[in-house]
């Protein structure tokens, strides 16, 4: 099965964990954009959803369609967020990131009475940095000091696009960590966390409630908890 209609599958059938009507937070990617699409067409039928997007694109997708949105201000009540990853581990810890939105998608997932994550069978791996690297959100003041903090945990590399560094939503910075396969999620992300001019990890543990895998054989529905 192609990855992208993977991902469609995925995104659709995330539908299914909402409640009839709340607000819904909306998170980043090419997976989470089907799930968006999806929403739209049920607000369109007439479905009570509001969105909390993360990023900036999710937001012009979300309006262009017609979603009503809540302000960046919050606090929120959030009934459910839906959200994409790049790993997802054995315990449903995750690295989230590839499009550098992990902190606004981590501000909105601790702000959700539940999470449910949509991803397909490639993001699987025992381990959390198998098949990627940590995305760590610096800020912008004294980032190459930052970063030069950060090789102790791997090999460091500051994200670009052109040629030229990559800005999150924010205006900081983005630096990958390869770290290799990670034996303590939770304590990297403390360790990480205590390094000034880190603003925040792509590191989620224990903020996933639901994962929607798709693959060939279908859905598979994995719980917090029971996997
Ligand atoms: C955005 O910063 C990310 O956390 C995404 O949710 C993650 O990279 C998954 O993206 P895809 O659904 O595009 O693979």
């Amino acid at each position: 099965m192609a990855q992208d209609d993977a991902k469609k599958i995925a995104g659709e059938a995330a539908l299914a964990e909402l409640p009839s009507e709340g607000i819904i937070g909306l998170g980043t990617g090419s997976t989470t954009r089907f799930f968006i699409e999806a929403l739209a067409r049920a607000v369109s039928e007439g479905a009570k959803y509001v969105g909390v997007p993360t990023s900036e694109s999710s937001r012009s997708l979300a309006r262009s369609l017609g979603i009503p949105l809540l302000g960046d201000e919050g606090p929120w009540v959030i009934d459910v967020t839906v959200d994409g990853a790049d790993e997802v581990d054995r315990d449903l810890h995750l690295i989230k990131g590839g499009g550098g939105a992990q902190t606004r998608e981590k501000i909105v997932n601790f702000a959700s009475k539940r999470n449910v994550i949509i991803v397909d069978e490639s993001k699987l791996s025992a381990q959390l940095g198998e098949q990627w690297a940590v995305p760590v959100e610096v800020l912008h003041f004294a980032h190459a000091q930052t970063a030069a903090q950060l090789k102790r945990f791997g090999g460091v590399a500051m994200r670009m696009r052109n040629g030229e560094p990559w800005k999150t939503d924010s205006g900081n910075f983005i630096y990958d960590i390869a770290t290799g396969p990670i034996a303590s999620p939770r304590e990297l992300d403390a360790v990480l966390h205590a390094v000034p001019g880190v603003v925040e990890t792509g590191l989620f543990c224990g903020r996933s409630d639901i994962v929607l895998v798709a693959g060939a054989s279908g859905v598979r529905r994995l719980v917090r908890g029971s996997v």
